[in-house]
C-alpha cells in the first residue's frame, strides 16, 4: 500500500468541507455568509490536525463541478481564498505547515495562480503537517488525464499509474492512499473527491454543517477511524486458521 506523508505513519485524512450554504440559509443569510464562517472551521482543522497525529490534510475547497454555480458565489469563494493565503501563509510557516493546492490551474486566475504559487514556495519547508486544498478538483478528470498521459506505456502499475496521478494534480505531487474522509452537511456521498486515492478510505459522515465543524468533531472523526478494522482485502489475524484444503466450504 501507498503510505502516506513521506513515509511516516502519520494519517492522511480528507475532508469534504460540506453545509456552508445551508448552514447561511438557516440563519437568513446569504450562501456567502457560510463560506466566510467556513474560513474559521478551516483554521480550526489545520491548527488543531498535528495533535490528531495526521500528517497530511486535503480539504475539499472547490470542485470542478462547483463552476456551474452563480458567478457572484464563484468569485467571492475565490475572493475569500486570496484573504485566507494572504493571512495564513505566515501562520503556517511559523507551524512548520506546508500548504499547497491539487487540481487544475489553468482555469485559475492569474492572481489566484500567483498567491498559490507564493504560498507554495514560502511553506515548502514544512515538516509538521501537509495540508492540501483541492481546488478546481475533479478525482474523475485527473484519472482520465492520467490514463491519457499513460495511453502508451504497456506496462502500467498502480504505483506508476498513482505517480502519473499525482503528476496530474500537482507537479511536484503523489496521489498518497487516504485513510479517513470526513464529510460535514449531512450528505453521504464523494462528488468526485479523491477517487482512487479513496479506494481503501474509512468514511465517516457528520450532519454538523462545517462553518460549526470544530475540534470536537475532528476528535469523533478519529475516534471512529480508530474503531474501525482495516483489512485491505485479507483476513485478519484473529479470524483463526484457514480450513484444511478439502474442507474448505461457504459458511452462511
Ligand atoms: C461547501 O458548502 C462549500 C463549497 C462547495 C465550495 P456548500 O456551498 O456546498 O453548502 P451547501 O451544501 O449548499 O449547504
Ligand atoms: C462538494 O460539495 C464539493 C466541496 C465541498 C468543495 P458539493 O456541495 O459541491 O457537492 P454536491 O453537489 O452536494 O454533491
Ligand atoms: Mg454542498
Amino acid at each position: 500500500m501507498q503510505r502516506t506523508f513521506e513515509a511516516s505513519n502519520k494519517l492522511h485524512v480528507g475532508i469534504i468541507m460540506d453545509g456552508n450554504g445551508r448552514w447561511a440559509q438557516q440563519r437568513g443569510l446569504p450562501r456567502v455568509a457560510g463560506h466566510k464562517v467556513g474560513v474559521e472551521a478551516v483554521r480550526r482543522v489545520v491548527e488543531a490536525a498535528p495533535k490528531h497525529d495526521i500528517g497530511t490534510l486535503t480539504l475539499y475547497a472547490f470542485s470542478s463541478d462547483n463552476w456551474k454555480r452563480p458567478a457572484p458565489e464563484v468569485s467571492a469563494l475565490f475572493r475569500l481564498l486570496l484573504v485566507y493565503l494572504n493571512r495564513e501563509t505566515r501562520r503556517c510557516v511559523e507551524n512548520g505547515v506546508r500548504l499547497s493546492a491539487i487540481g487544475r490551474r489553468d482555469r485559475l486566475t492569474p492572481n489566484v495562480r500567483t498567491a498559490l504559487e507564493r504560498t507554495e514556495a514560502a511553506t515548502a519547508t514544512g515538516s509538521q503537517l501537509h495540508v492540501r486544498i483541492a481546488l478546481d478538483y475533479s478525482g474523475r478528470d485527473a484519472i482520465l488525464e492520467a490514463a491519457t498521459r499513460l495511453r502508451a506505456d504497456e506496462s502500467v502499475t498502480r504505483e506508476s499509474f498513482a505517480q502519473e496521478l499525482g503528476r496530474v494534480m500537482n507537479p511536484n505531487g503523489d496521489a498518497p492512499d487516504v485513510d479517513l474522509v470526513i464529510r460535514s452537511g449531512g450528505e453521504q456521498r464523494l462528488s468526485d473527491f479523491l477517487l482512487w486515492e479513496c479506494a481503501y478510505a474509512e468514511l465517516h459522515f457528520t450532519r454538523r454543517m462545517w462553518p460549526d465543524f470544530g475540534d470536537a468533531d475532528l476528535a469523533e472523526a478519529l475516534e471512529f477511524f480508530r474503531g474501525r478494522e482495516r483489512r485491505f482485502g485479507a483476513v485478519h489475524a484473529a479470524a483463526g486458521p484457514m480450513p484444511e484444503s478439502g474442507e474448505s466450504r461457504l459458511v452462511a
